[in-house]
C-alpha cells in the first residue's frame, strides 16, 4: 500500500498508507517544538528505526517503558512524567506514542496531563491498536486491576497507521486485533461482514483492505457518540462476555488475548441476539462457525461461570443492576442497552461449550 487515504475524525485526521511523507509535513509544523517518542522493548526494536530512518528530523528524544498490560499502571506514568521532566520538557513539546494500544491510551495519558496537557500523535504499531485504540480519544490506565479505570477523554493531533508495522507483529497478536474487524462488520457493515466472512486464512489477508473500512466505522460512531452516552455502546458487542472471560482465565496457564476472549464473546452474545433480539437462526449459525474456526474453541469450565458473571455484573457499562449488552438483530445492525438474565447468559455459555 502506498496511496495515503485520508480519514477526518473531529478535530484531527487519520492517515492511512505510507505515512511518512505526510508525517514529515506534519512536523515540519512543529519545528520549534521539542519531540518525544514513547516505546517499549518490542516497538524500540521493530519500529522506531522505521520512524528514525524515514524522519527527516534527527533531534527525537526516546523514552522507553516496559511493554505489557501489566505496566499500563501508575508506576509507568511517574516513569515517563519523570523522563519528561528530565529531559526538560516545557509545555509546547510534541509527543509521539509508537506502540500498541497500552503506548496508545498511557503514552496519550501522561501527555495529556504533563504540565495540563502536551500536543500527542498516535502512531499504533499493532493492528487492534490501527483500528481501535488509536482513534476515538479514549486515554488512561489500569488502577487496583481494573482495566481502563483511571483516565480522561482527549484526542490526539493526529493518527498515522502504516500497515509496514504489521510485519514484526507476532501472528496471534495480528487475529487478535482482526476480532474488532470482525466486530466492527457485525454491528455496522453487513456488507463488509460479507467480505470477512470468505477469508479463507487469516494469515495470508491484506490488512489494509480491510483497516479503512474499519476504521470508518468506528469514526462514525465516535463521532455521533464521543463519550459514550448510547450508540458507542454499539462497540461494546462481545465485550460483555469477552472481558470477563479474559479477566477469569488471565491468570491461568492459558490466558487469552483480548481479541480470542472477544471472538467467545461475540459467540455467546450472538447465541443471545438469536433468544432476544431477532439474530436470524442461520446468521448464529455463520457466525459462530466463522469464530471457531478462525480462533478454534478454547475450554471454558463450568464451574467458572458463577466468577464470570460476577465479572459480568461489575462491567461500567452496566446501569441499574442489569447486565448491559449490545446485541445484534442483524449482521450490521445492532441494538444497545439491552439487558439478559443470568439463565440465558449460562444458555450461551453452554452454547459455547457444546460446539465442536
Ligand atoms: N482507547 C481505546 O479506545 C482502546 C480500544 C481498544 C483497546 N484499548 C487498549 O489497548 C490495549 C491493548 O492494545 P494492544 O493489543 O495493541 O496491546 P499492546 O500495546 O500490549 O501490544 C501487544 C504487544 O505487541 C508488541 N508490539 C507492538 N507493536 C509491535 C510491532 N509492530 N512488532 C512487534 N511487536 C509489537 C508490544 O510491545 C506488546 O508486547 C489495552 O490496554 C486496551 O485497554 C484501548
Ligand atoms: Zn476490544
Amino acid at each position: 500500500m502506498t496511496k495515503v487515504q485520508t480519514i477526518p475524525v473531529q478535530d484531527y485526521t487519520i492517515q492511512v498508507g505510507d505515512i511518512f511523507p505526510a508525517l514529515n509535513t506534519f512536523l515540519k509544523t512543529k519545528e520549534d517544538q521539542a519531540v518525544v517518542v514513547i516505546v517499549d522493548k518490542n516497538t524500540k526494536k521493530h519500529c522506531l528505526p522505521i520512524l528514525k530512518k524515514q524522519l527527516n528530523r534527527k533531534d527525537i528524544i526516546v523514552l522507553r517503558i516496559p511493554a505489557g498490560e501489566l505496566h499500563k499502571n501508575i508506576q509507568t506514568c511517574q516513569s515517563i512524567w519523570q523522563q519528561m521532566m528530565d529531559k526538560g520538557l516545557n509545555r509546547n513539546a510534541l509527543c509521539i506514542n509508537l506502540g500498541g494500544g497500552v503506548i496508545g491510551d498511557m503514552g496519550g495519558f501522561c501527555a495529556s496531563t504533563y504540565k495540563r496537557g502536551i500536543d500527542f500523535i498516535q502512531i499504533p504499531t499493532t493492528l487492534l491498536s490501527q483500528v481501535d485504540a488509536s482513534i476515538g480519544g479514549k486515554l488512561g490506565i489500569d488502577f487496583n486491576h481494573v482495566k481502563n479505570s483511571v483516565g480522561v477523554f482527549q484526542n490526539p493531533k493526529a493518527v498515522f497507521i502504516d500497515p509496514i508495522f504489521l510485519k514484526t507483529l507476532p501472528k496471534l497478536e495480528i487475529r487478535s486485533g482482526f476480532a474488532e474487524i470482525i466486530k466492527h462488520s457485525l454491528i455496522e457493515d453487513a456488507k463488509q461482514w460479507k467480505k470477512i466472512k470468505t477469508i479463507k486464512n487469516w494469515k495470508k489477508v491484506d490488512w489494509p483492505a480491510f483497516l479503512v473500512p474499519s476504521l470508518h466505522i468506528k469514526k462514525r460512531i465516535v463521532e455521533i457518540d464521543p463519550f459514550e452516552k448510547g450508540l458507542r455502546k454499539a462497540l461494546n458487542f462481545g465485550h460483555t462476555i469477552g472481558h470477563a472471560v479474559e479477566s477469569q482465565y488471565l491468570e491461568s496457564k492459558k490466558p487469552l488475548l483480548h481479541g480470542e476472549a472477544v471472538a467467545i464473546g461475540m459467540v455467546c452474545e450472538s447465541y443471545i441476539s438469536h433468544k432476544m433480539s431477532g439474530l436470524a437462526a442461520k446468521d448464529l449459525k455463520e457466525i459462530t462457525k466463522f469464530l471457531v474456526r478462525i480462533y478454534g474453541k478454547y475450554k471454558l469450565l463450568k464451574k467458572d461461570y458463577s466468577a464470570m458473571i460476577r465479572l459480568m455484573r461489575k462491567d461500567k457499562k452496566n446501569e441499574k443492576d442489569e447486565i448491559n449488552f449490545t446485541l445484534l438483530k442483524a449482521p450490521g445492525k445492532c441494538l444497545v442497552n439491552q439487558s439478559a438474565d443470568v439463565s440465558l447468559i449460562t444458555e450461551s455459555l453452554d452454547y459455547y461449550r457444546a460446539l465442536k
